[in-house]
């Protein structure tokens, strides 16, 4: 990799730092140079990662807060006068089972990921516009690929942001504000580790975090990993009978 590309000395946003994906993140940017401004809900875990990190900076913030966007503008702005880059990572996954379908989950998880991304973003955006090459980038997932069994909220919330981010890009192109969507494949987290089905190509969240950091500096539209999964998902999706009927349902333990 150019070092041009390495991505440090810049004041960064990342939600959903407080474990998993986030927090090896946030680790391997601190360890990059960065400072890394840091949340999630959860104050404890943010206090204890800045503890270990002197160029991380804990903030408490539930995404799905839209009542608290001018607040946390405020505070991020308290921290720094600029954003080079915000990474949009906080997330939740909850399943739907159909046979006692909870059909509240739905408005659940949407508001957590999709509607909480955008809060976080339209409290990021006035400090983006005052840095001299700012960088919006979603985490968002391969699951959009191919309909997983049960994912009905958690992948329909992830295409959503697809297609806003898609969206965005297009309009930001004047600003210059630069758009990256990373969908990863199956990390090892608290959140996959609730998951009772059989995980391809499952890694940990500290090689997530590694290929991630090294992606998001040469800022492309969008960065798929592992590739072996992204292209199995892609050609199965090619025969849609097999994968509805033999290959989706036989994911589940
Ligand atoms: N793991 C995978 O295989 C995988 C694959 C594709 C995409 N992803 C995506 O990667 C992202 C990170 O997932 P992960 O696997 O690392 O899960 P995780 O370990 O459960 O981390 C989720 C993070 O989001 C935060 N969060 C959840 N709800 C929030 C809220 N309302 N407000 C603010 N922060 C909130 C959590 O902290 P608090 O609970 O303290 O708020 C935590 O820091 C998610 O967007 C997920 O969809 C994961």
């Amino acid at each position: 990799m150019s070092t041009v590309d390495v991505v440090t000395g810049e004041v960064i946003w990342l939600t959903g730092a407080s474990t998993g994906i986030g927090r090896s993140l946030a680790i391997q940017l601190a360890s990059q140079g960065n400072t890394i401004i840091a949340s999630a809900r959860g104050q404890q875990a943010l206090n204890e990662l800045a503890a270990e990190h002197s160029n991380i900076i804990p903030l408490a913030f539930d995404v799905s807060r839209q009542d608290l966007i001018e607040e946390v503008q405020q505070q991020l702005s308290q921290h720094s006068g600029y954003l080079d880059r915000v990474i949009l990572n906080a997330g939740t996954c909850e399943y739907l089972d159909i046979d006692t379908p909870d059909w509240d989950m739905m408005q659940r998880v949407m508001t957590v990921n999709y509607f909480g991304t955008i809060n976080a973003l339209a409290a990021a955006m006035p400090l983006l516009q005052a840095s001299p090459k700012p960088h919006i980038v979603g985490v968002v997932s391969l699951a959009t690929v191919v309909p997983f069994s049960r994912a009905e909220a958690y992948g329909s919330s992830k295409a959503a942001l697809q297609y806003f981010f898609d969206s965005l890009r297009v309009d930001l192109v004047k600003k210059h504000i630069d758009v990256t969507v990373i969908n990863p494949g199956f990390v090892k987290t608290p959140l996959t580790d609730k998951n009772d089905f059989s995980m391809p190509f499952l890694m940990s969240s500290e090689e997530a975090a590694q290929r991630m950091a090294k992606a998001i500096g040469k800022r492309p539209r969008q960065f798929d990993f592992p590739g072996r999964l992204k292209w199995l998902l892609k050609a199965l999706g090619f025969i849609p009978a097999l994968w509805n009927k033999v290959i989706a349902p036989s994911l589940r333990v």
